[in-house]
């Protein structure tokens, strides 16, 4: 997810988490290629399993991004297939790609060429006026024949006249049964649903019907849930509780701090730690207060995770 998922997020989320997979936030072709490689691609291994999901509509960039992929470590390669904003249009890429079938295939096809990672697309079920499961299927059996066999379906289609970014994440309908029919049609791919999802019921049931579950905003606005879905999901026994995730996090700003990162970069993405807690909003308050300033420094840092760690405690005294 764009300016959320960035190696830091990914760093936290994992300090919850060991068996979900995560992705980055979509790089454009161009910025892999040209940009400052380091800066843009780079990750710490405790993040692994990753994937990378890039932006494009060149063959010849994307393979050579998804060779790059496969060289700095990266675990899977992820095309972008549904995003909706201006400038990924006029780019060409993200979902007005949808209406391009043929030049999808080629993509992928010389991504699979170039690296031995799984290439993967995510989409969105239709565009515009298009909501219509034979368009659908045939798209993704375009890509299957080009050799994907993993694909993430955003349940919503895109509308890219009219609608902000924001809007096409919510306005258009959810339609998890295009996506169930996607899955019985075609047993022998592996798709993941996307979309509305948050709670453990939700995920289990979309499991009986899909190979797998991608969340994205609720992950954000709540990140220790990722908890819930360790233990019901994967059977996890020893979790984390806040205050060790905090711990470790402190380690990391530490040692990042070191390295010239600024402390809100880490630090703006635990403001759901303690989502739905006795205490969110003083840790809200606090972070909003302290931490976002470019010059924060690593003190106030520790300050704010002391706080944390003593509310914790009281939390679990108290209950
Ligand atoms: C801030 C933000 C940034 C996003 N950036 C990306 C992105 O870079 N690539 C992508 O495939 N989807 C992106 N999305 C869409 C999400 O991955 C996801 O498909 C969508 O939010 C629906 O899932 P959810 O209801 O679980 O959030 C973004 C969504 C948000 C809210």
């Amino acid at each position: 997810m764009m300016d959320c998922t960035d190696r830091h997020d990914r760093f936290f989320l994992r300090l919850m988490s060991k068996n979900v997979m995560l992705y980055s936030e979509m790089v454009a072709t161009k910025s892999a290629i040209h940009g400052d490689r380091k800066r843009i691609l780079s990750f710490s291994p405790e993040e692994k399993p990753l994937a990378l999901q890039v932006g494009g509509s060149d063959k010849k960039e994307l393979s050579e991004v998804a060779k790059i992929a496969e060289d700095m470590g990266y675990d899977e390669i992820n095309i972008n297939l549904g995003c909706p904003s201006k400038k990924v249009q006029k780019n060409k890429f993200g979902a007005c790609l949808m209406k391009e079938p043929d030049l999808v295939s080629e993509c992928i096809n010389e991504m699979i060429n170039s690296c031995k990672l799984p290439v993967t697309a995510k989409t969105r079920i239709g565009y515009d006026d298009i909501e219509d499961f034979e368009y659908l299927n045939s798209f993704i059996n375009k890509m299957k024949i080009a050799g994907c066999k993993t694909f993430i379906l955003h349940a919503r289609k895109a509308i890219l006249k009219g609608l902000s970014p924001k809007q096409n994440l919510n306005i258009p309908k959810l339609n998890y049964a295009m996506v169930y029919k996607l899955k019985k049609e075609n047993p022998d791919l592996e798709i993941i649903i996307n979309g509305g999802i948050s709670k453990i019921e939700e995920i289990k049931n979309h499991l009986k019907l899909c190979d797998g579950v991608m969340i994205g905003r609720s992950i954000y606005q709540n990140p220790y849930s990722l908890i819930e879905i360790e233990k019901e999901i994967f059977n996890t026994k020893k979790t984390p509780t806040r205050e060790e995730v905090a711990e470790k996090l402190l380690e990391y700003l530490e040692k990042e701090v070191k390295l010239g990162t600024k402390v809100n970069h880490i630090m703006r993405h635990t403001v759901g730690l303690y989502h739905g807690q006795i205490g969110s909003k003083t840790w809200k308050r606090y972070l909003s207060d302290n931490m976002m300033a470019r010059d924060s420094d690593f003190k106030k840092a520790k300050y704010i995770m002391n706080i944390v760690q003593n509310n914790e405690k009281a939390i679990q005294t108290n209950s």
